[in-house]
């Protein structure tokens, strides 16, 4: 007896492994020579990947990151991964929304083009605040990738087609945004989830105003990640995820494969403000695709970072 039940429960669990790591590959084998990305994040993780993913296309890749040291490393390792020296990074503290300003000034002088920016760069669930008084996730997560866009966005239009691509999470379904309280910090994982469905309500309303502009827009889950985001929690409870994330979690190549098909695929052009799973189109909750409060976020987010 005891024998079968150890078969059964380790083939149920080698099953349900197997299912939450299978994931597909882009296929799509587009170039990007002579053109320019923008990633947010680019230092660790998803953001790396897809770095390394992107410029060994032959695209100019530029990382925007909080810590030039840690930028530095990452370039190197970019370019030694992609065999293109066409990488570099630039500063850029999204927790601070005159490093924003700063950096798309400097970007807008020293870059003659953008045709695609990836807003990646993510904090978990951590309840702290911004320079700017914002809870940190939705300072980060949604208001600076927000300011950012906003000011990149004339040399978007000017270069194309090109592309804004957002990294959303699945666990934006958990929880509604409240008007009433944008800079919610009270439970963790609630306050990761409500910035990350403002990253999804963002593409959409992106997609509406640059409509006809030659701009499109995405919003990304990457799925689950072994990535660079447990730095942020205490020691134990990084060990425990360690542990959960080599089981269930693929590892940030993967991660990395459904922005790159969002990046680069003609197909995927054809569903701007859509959100994408598995490199493939995917149906947002009803809630999720509410144009009314994506419309009532945007101005929200305007009179938040003082967009003129
Ligand atoms: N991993 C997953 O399972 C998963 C699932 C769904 C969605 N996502 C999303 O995927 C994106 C990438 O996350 P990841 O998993 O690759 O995590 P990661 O390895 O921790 O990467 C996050 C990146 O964001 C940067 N960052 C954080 N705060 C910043 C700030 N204030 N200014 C500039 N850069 C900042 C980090 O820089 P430092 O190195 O300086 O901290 C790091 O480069 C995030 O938006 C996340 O929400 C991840």
């Amino acid at each position: 007896m005891y024998l079968l039940y150890t078969i059964f429960t380790s083939l149920a669990f080698f099953f349900v492994f197997k299912r939450m790591k299978r994931r597909r590959y882009c296929t799509d084998l587009t170039r990007l020579d002579g053109k320019t990305v923008l990633i947010t994040g680019g230092n660790s993780g998803i953001g790396k990947e897809t770095a390394i993913a992107l410029a060994m296309r032959g695209a100019r890749v530029v990382i925007a990151c909080r810590d030039p040291d840690k930028a530095a490393k990452a370039v190197r390792d970019i370019k030694f991964k992609s065999h293109s020296l066409n990488v570099s990074h630039m500063e850029l503290d999204l927790a601070n929304l005159r490093s924003v300003r700063e950096f798309c000034k400097n970007f807008l002088q020293t870059e003659k083009r953008l045709d695609i920016l990836i807003n990646n760069a993510g904090m978990p669930s951590v309840l702290d605040w911004t320079d700017d008084g914002f809870s940190m996730c939705f300072g980060v997560n949604h208001l600076g990738h927000f300011l950012l866009t906003n000011l990149l966005l004339p040399r978007l239009r000017e270069c194309a087609p090109s592309r804004v691509l957002t990294l959303t999470c699945s666990s934006y379904k958990y929880q509604k945004l409240d008007f009433q309280d944008l800079n919610y910090n009270l439970l963790p994982f609630f306050t990761y989830c409500r910035s990350k469905l403002a990253n999804v309500y963002f593409s959409q309303e992106l997609a509406r105003v640059t409509e006809g502009k030659g701009v499109t827009t995405y919003a990304v889950h990457p799925g689950f990640v072994q990535s660079g985001w447990t730095c942020h929690f205490s020691f134990l409870f990084r060990i425990l995820m360690q542990v959960v994330m080599w089981m269930f979690f693929v590892p940030c190549e993967m991660g990395a494969q459904t922005v790159v098909y969002c990046a680069v695929s003609d197909e995927a052009a054809k569903h701007s403000g859509g959100y994408f799973v598995d490199c493939r189109p995917a149906t947002l909750r009803p809630f999720a695709r509410d144009s009314g409060v994506a419309k009532k976020l945007w101005e929200a987010s305007e009179r938040l970072v003082k967009l003129a």
